[in-house]
């Protein structure tokens, strides 16, 4: 059965009084759940005793507050998928009084990869999302953390973090879910017109012939009148940023065969 967790300290009563000896996954999420949100449950599921999921749109990691604001909110939603698929055991959710008691004075930064690719494009964003995971991963203390590989800069940050900081739980990766056009699952899909999805399918297509240089893809891209913030290869890995409508769609793949 799930349960419905209200805030951290709840969450530290429960564990040290009905999860002793448990091994803890977790599962960050910012809400408005899909298909790939659920493979993470899935797979801490099959690797631990109990899985906790949070729900949290976090505030300081969006640089543009009208993303904020139109940033899909499905509580009730979410919540039957997690009942129907029973892969969570808890789920916490959590308030802006809460996480930011500290009125964000307190932040955690990275001066090296965060300055690339949408670091460059969303200034602010990753100390905005490494403050929130590092709160979340010190209060919740699970044994083991899930990441998407769609969001590959985002889980090397968190990775190195965990590094830097001697966290004491293993920060584990996902590989990316697709639809069958072969475009990522993302909450932002939704926020697509059906001439936009068409547009980010024909992206996709273009994105994921691997055997091509970025300045092919580039130039399929510009023919497609498809927006590109970037594209480029960094450690055998090729990631993309396009624009389509006002919405930003990301993906990326290893190189090697
Ligand atoms: P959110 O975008 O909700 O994503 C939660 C987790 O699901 C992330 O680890 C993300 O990489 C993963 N994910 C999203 N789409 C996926 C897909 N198609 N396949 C596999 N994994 C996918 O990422 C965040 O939230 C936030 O930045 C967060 C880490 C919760 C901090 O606020």
């Amino acid at each position: 059965m799930l349960k419905v967790i209200n805030s951290i300290q709840e969450w530290k009563q429960i564990k040290a009084r009905q999860l002793i000896n448990q091994t803890i996954g977790f599962v960050p999420t910012m809400g408005n759940l899909h298909v790939g949100h659920l493979s993470l449950c899935k797979k801490s599921a099959s690797e631990n005793d109990v899985t906790v999921m949070s729900i949290y749109v976090n505030p300081t990691q969006f640089n543009d507050r009208n993303d904020l604001q139109k940033y899909p909110r499905t509580l009730e939603m979410d919540l039957t998928l997690l009942r129907e698929t029973k892969f969570v055991d808890y789920c916490l959710i959590l308030t802006d009084e809460e996480v930011y008691a500290d009125d964000y004075v307190y932040q955690v930064s990275e001066l090296y990869l965060s300055q690339m690719m949408e670091g460059i494009f969303r200034p602010g964003h990753f100390t905005g999302m490494l403050t929130v995971v590092l709160k979340l991963l010190l209060g919740v203390a699970p044994n083991r953390a899930y990441f998407g590989e769609k969001d590959y800069q985002q889980y090397r940050l968190i990775d190195g973090m965990k590094k830097a900081f001697f966290l004491d739980c293993d920060i584990i990766a996902c590989p990316t879910v697709r639809e069958e056009s072969g475009l990522p699952f993302s909450s932002r899909n939704n926020r697509l017109s059906v001439e936009e999805k068409q547009k980010a399918n024909v992206f996709s297509s273009i994105f994921l012939k691997k055997y091509q240089s970025c300045e092919e893809i580039l130039q399929q891209l510009q023919q497609e009148n498809i927006g590109v913030d970037y594209c480029q290869e960094i450690e055998g890995r090729r990631f993309i940023a396009v624009r389509i409508g006002d919405i930003r769609l990301l993906d990326n793949y290893p190189l090697e065969v």
